[in-house]
């Protein structure tokens, strides 16, 4: 009796032991980024899957599927206005790519993004009008949005 009870310990346990495992994994994923750090990684990662889609696209590597630019456009206006929410001021601790400068202009860094989701927006609406061009125009200026606020407002990348 003692016995058998022992085992359900040991073998509760060991599945949480394994979950416990499960889940440091996962926050390695994002260099053990936690709470309000981890949701805008996930969130701009989101958002860099969607420009990876059009640009492969945009650059021919794809086939060309203007509906599906309009979706992808959608989808990053959508949840853009969440930037404004997960950061919270002096918020930027390892390991966090997040500049201090963010809370010293936080004024610009939300005016850029109200500036990326009217891009976004725009592109989401020409992509329904199906002309190839201006929709790698506008393709090319919403990228320009993204990278106006990591050359300010995000530690330099090493690639
Ligand atoms: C208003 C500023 C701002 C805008 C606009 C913005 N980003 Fe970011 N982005 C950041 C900051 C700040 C970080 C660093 C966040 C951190 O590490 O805490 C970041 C990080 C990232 C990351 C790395 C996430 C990770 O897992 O570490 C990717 C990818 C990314 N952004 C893609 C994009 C794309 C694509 C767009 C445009 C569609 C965009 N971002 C627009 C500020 C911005």
């Amino acid at each position: 009796m003692m016995l058998k009870k022992n085992r359900a310990t040991l073998f509760v346990l060991f599945v949480l032991l394994l979950f416990g495992l499960f889940l440091l994994g996962e926050a390695s994923a994002h260099g053990g980024a936690t709470g309000v750090v981890k949701e805008r990684m996930e969130l701009m990662k989101s958002m860099g899957d969607q420009m990876k889609k059009m640009g492969a696209m945009v650059k021919g590597k794809e086939t060309f599927d203007a509906a599906s630019i309009a979706v992808s456009a959608q989808e990053i206006k959508q949840a853009a206005p969440e930037i404004t929410h997960l950061f919270p001021e002096g918020s930027s601790h390892n390991p966090s790519e997040a500049l201090p400068r963010i809370w010293e202009e936080r004024g610009r860094f939300d005016e850029l993004t109200e500036k990326m989701i009217l891009e976004a927006g725009k592109l989401s609406d020409l992509a329904i009008e199906e002309d190839r061009r201006s929709i790698v125009v506008q393709f090319t200026k919403l990228g320009k949005t993204c990278s106006a606020c990591h050359t300010d407002f995000r530690k330099k990348q090493e690639e």
